[in-house]
């Protein structure tokens, strides 16, 4: 495993989870623009150079005013199929054996799409991901922390009539301003319907949004959660209580909240003891997919292929799933290494 080829090609065959994507993240240039002209839409870029050169971001808000705005074309179910689909066919490529995606209802429903035919194509998608390819998959609604409790309340109800393939509830958009308690109320319902819950928290907000995110929202698992080593005391709980993190390097690398990857503080949570996971967040906009997310990791902060089996392991131990099938999934790392 000297070379950086051969480390590529031990984390793409290596069986993985991951736990931090969202679907509308996948959206890759080539697919927005095959899709505006399908819908009759006007062109988003004049081509694809065009829209990669735009991708270029100051934060998050700056990222998050290109992602609505390329949504945008998500028009029928068939695009919501073939953006999923786009992404399942990937994940298979690098042997992601189980996925946990994001969607965001009120993005699509704010435009005049309902809820309904957002999630078929999705849900059709992901059915064929596990016949095809056997991935399995728990998928997870956001709210956009920066519209109403009321709106996300309204989004839950909807939601409702889809309860037994909606896995979980997470929080996601702008974090600054929006913080947990916003949400009590909505989190509160979405518990007592038996809902998992999961919330992005200290990526660009501080170590406090996560304490609050557990104590005020009951969350599981922490998206992000970077900022976590800002607060020696936060670090201690999420160590003490096994809480997951979903952490996506080149994610922070672009929207700055780290100012390279040398300076990600992946190795020093690894180190900590945290239950740290490693996920593409929006893998079309931040230049890479989750094996590229290993890599970039590897270059700069030295990660070795043990480190990437304990990332691995933890992928499928952070998840949603039920003790025997992560069981089968970590007997399959086991099974691969000594393959390898
Ligand atoms: N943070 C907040 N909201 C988001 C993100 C993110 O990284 N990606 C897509 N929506
Ligand atoms: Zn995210």
């Amino acid at each position: 495993m000297q070379d950086r080829a051969g480390f590529r090609e031990f984390v793409r065959q290596l069986p993985k989870a991951e736990l931090h994507l969202h679907l509308e993240g996948t959206l890759e240039p080539e697919l927005m623009l095959a899709l505006a002209e399908r819908n009759g839409m006007p062109l988003p870029f004049p081509d694809v150079a065009a829209a990669r050169a735009a991708y270029a971001f100051d934060d998050l808000q700056s990222f998050l005013d290109l992602y609505y705005a390329g949504a945008a074309v998500l028009q029928t179910e068939q695009d919501f199929y073939d953006l999923t689909r786009a992404y399942t066919v990937r994940a298979a490529q690098e042997n992601i054996r189980h996925i946990e995606p994001f969607f965001d209802p009120q993005t699509h429903i704010s435009r005049g799409i309902p809820f309904g035919i957002a999630i078929a194509g999705i849900l059709l998608a992901l059915e064929d991901a596990q016949e095809d390819f056997g991935i399995t998959s728990r998928l997870i609604m956001c709210f956009l922390r920066d519209l109403s409790a009321d709106d996300a309340m309204h989004t839950l109800q909807t939601a409702k009539l889809y309860h037994s393939r909606i896995a979980g509830v997470g929080l996601d958009s702008a974090e600054v301003g929006n913080p947990p308690e916003k949400f009590v109320t909505v989190f509160e319902e979405a518990g007592m319907l038996g809902f998992h819950r999961v919330a992005h928290a200290g990526e660009e907000g501080p170590a406090s949004y996560i304490t609050d995110s557990l104590d005020m929202l009951g969350v599981e698992r922490i998206d992000h959660g970077v900022r976590c080593l800002e607060d020696p005391g936060v670090v201690a709980r999420l160590v003490r209580e096994r809480i997951p993190l979903t952490v996506c390097p080149l994610s922070n690398v672009k929207l700055r909240v780290f100012p390279e990857m040398a300076e990600h503080p992946l190795r020093r949570m690894l180190d900590a003891g945290l239950l740290v996971t490693i996920n593409s967040d929006d893998p079309a906009y931040f230049g890479g997919y989750l094996t590229d997310n290993y890599v970039a990791v590897a270059d700069a902060l030295d990660l070795t292929p043990v480190d990437a089996v304990t990332l691995a392991r933890n992928s499928f131990e952070a998840s949603f799933l039920e003790t025997q099938e992560k069981d089968a999934y970590l007997a399959e790392i086991d099974a691969f290494i000594a393959g390898s």
